[in-house]
């Protein structure tokens, strides 16, 4: 069999009424028949650009299990499998040695990147932040950010790019829910320091991937520890300011940032200043890319789709906005649907990799210890044994008696289990108020008529290169 053309990019195209959107043809090749070149290749294709390995039986085949790369790779695509790793028998399943290479060193002991007594802690003690009764408090204020912000991200005919203006947008809100805008550089600085640190984190090394000794220098990642670091200690000093209100009893913003000083540990104790700067890199890390990815996805898929924009925006346009912000989610279910669609086509966190820390049973299938276990969002999102049309652009799949077939673990942007994404319903909020002003607001058009997006991995799911829209004011 001749060896697989990652560089191949079929056009998107229209199916029996529906926009097929770009996407890499998967390697026809099972894991167990790769050759020694293929292992090669798909080390340098995973390393430019992770969804390229994908595999077909992934995205056909229920539970593929094979060797490959010297080690066991179990790709989990049944819904019994999923359970069994992330729930029954999580415990025998720890965060992969890759994952925590990439995370570690810029997110230390924020949630996303701890691991056992640590993590445990911390989860227990930042859940309560993440509660409705929390979460309710949160999207007044990304109304008035986001109203704020619009006029200039996308300034009227101009043509912008939308990756870059959602990004913009989605740091503007969670700057103001995390610290209420305290901290002191301006937002073009940060937003560059956090690309590079986007950038250094999404990008797995070579040397990541085989599993090298640490003590050998990963030169890609050279270049974001500078940013990192300016990025830590503009958050030292909000937090410390922070810290130093609270305990002199002055008046502080009920924002993330208090919530974190304020909050105690099962031993009622305060969160460390170290703890505290650990979670905010996570959530800047964590939370504003991902949510701002399927925006900007799914600005790319109305573009094309515009008899779905349409009803996107009659939806929009009917909104009462004087009612409570925090119930806006609630009355435009057309529009979440479609943010559905878009996570599903173009996950925006769509790798979750464990390893097997004992040899385990599945079905009758025996996972080694020490097995690399993904589940691969990509390919679950378009399995065809759990979706109709999988490639193709339908909302509808995610609205009344559709949505009700949707199996528990077929769609699973936020992740599963223990560790499952803990701000999910901030992302919800959020990705509600910010359709509803903007598309309120503006329409984007697409105008590079032949050069379609192409995904990128680099832990979110972002277009190769910036996605031009043309702005028209509504
Ligand atoms: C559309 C938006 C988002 C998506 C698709 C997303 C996706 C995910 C996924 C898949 C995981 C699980 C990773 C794993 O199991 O290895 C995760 C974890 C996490 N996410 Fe999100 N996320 C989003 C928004 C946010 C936001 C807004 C925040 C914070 C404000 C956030 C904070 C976190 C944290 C802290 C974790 C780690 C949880 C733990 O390990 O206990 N995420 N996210």
């Amino acid at each position: 069999m001749s060896r697989h053309d990652y560089k191949f990019r079929p056009d998107p195209k229209w199916e029996a009424g529906f926009f097929v959107p770009p996407a890499p043809v998967p390697m026809p090749k099972p894991l167990n028949e790769w050759s020694r070149m293929d292992v090669f290749d798909s080390i340098l294709a995973m390393s430019r650009n992770p969804i390229n390995a994908t595999t077909k039986a992934s995205m056909t085949e229920e539970d593929v299990m094979s060797d490959a790369m010297g080690q066991t790779v179990v790709v989990v695509t049944s819904p019994e499998a999923v359970r069994h790793i992330f729930i029954e028998n999580a415990a025998n399943y720890g965060m992969h040695p890759v994952r925590q290479s990439i995370l570690k060193p810029a997110l230390k002991d924020g949630l996303i990147a701890a691991e056992g007594e640590v993590w445990r802690k911390a989860r227990r003690a930042l859940s309560p932040i993440f509660t409705p009764r929390h979460i309710g408090e949160f999207p007044e204020p990304m109304q008035r950010v986001t109203e704020a912000m619009v006029p200039d991200v996308f300034p009227d005919g101009e043509i912008i790019g939308a990756d870059e203006a959602f990004l913009k947008l989605a740091y503007g809100v969670l700057s103001e829910t995390l610290f209420s805008g305290e901290i002191d550089n301006n937002l073009d600085d940060a937003l560059k320091d956090i690309a590079t640190f986007m950038n250094v984190l999404g990008k797995p090394d070579p040397l990541d991937l085989i599993e090298a000794p640490k003590w050998l220098p990963r030169l890609t990642k050279l270049g974001g520890r500078k940013a990192i670091a300016r990025m830590r200690a503009q958050v030292t000093e909000v937090s410390d300011r922070r810290r130093h209100r609270i305990d002199a009893g002055k008046d502080v913003p009920k924002d993330f940032l208090t919530l974190l000083l304020t909050t105690k540990t099962d031993d009622g104790e305060r969160l460390s200043g170290d703890q505290v700067e650990d979670q905010i890199m996570t959530f800047i890390g964590a939370g504003h890319e991902t949510t701002s990815r399927a925006l900007t996805w799914l600005t790319y898929l109305l573009s094309q789709d515009t008899k779905t924009r349409s009803r996107f925006e009659a939806e929009i346009d009917d909104l009462d906005m004087t009612q409570p912000t925090k119930n806006w989610i609630n009355h435009i279910p057309f529009a979440m649907a479609c943010f559905n669609e878009s996570m599903r086509l173009y996950a925006p966190a769509p790798l979750i990799s464990r390893i097997a820390l004992g040899e385990d049973k599945i079905d009758e299938k025996t996972i080694p210890k020490d097995a690399t276990t993904f589940i691969n969002l990509w390919s679950l999102h378009r399995h065809s044994a759990h979706w109709e049309k999988p490639n193709s652009f339908d909302p509808e799949r995610f609205m009344g008696d559709r949505a009700k077939t949707i199996g528990r673990f077929d769609f699973l942007p936020f992740g599963v289990g223990h560790r499952v994404c803990i701000g999910q319903k901030f992302a919800l909020q959020e990705a509600a108020v910010m359709m509803a002003v903007v598309f309120k607001a503006v329409r984007l058009n697409w105008v590079d008529e032949e050069d379609h997006p192409w995904p990128l991995m680099r832990i979110t799911t972002r277009p190769e290169k910036s996605l031009r829209m043309q702005v028209e004011r509504r």
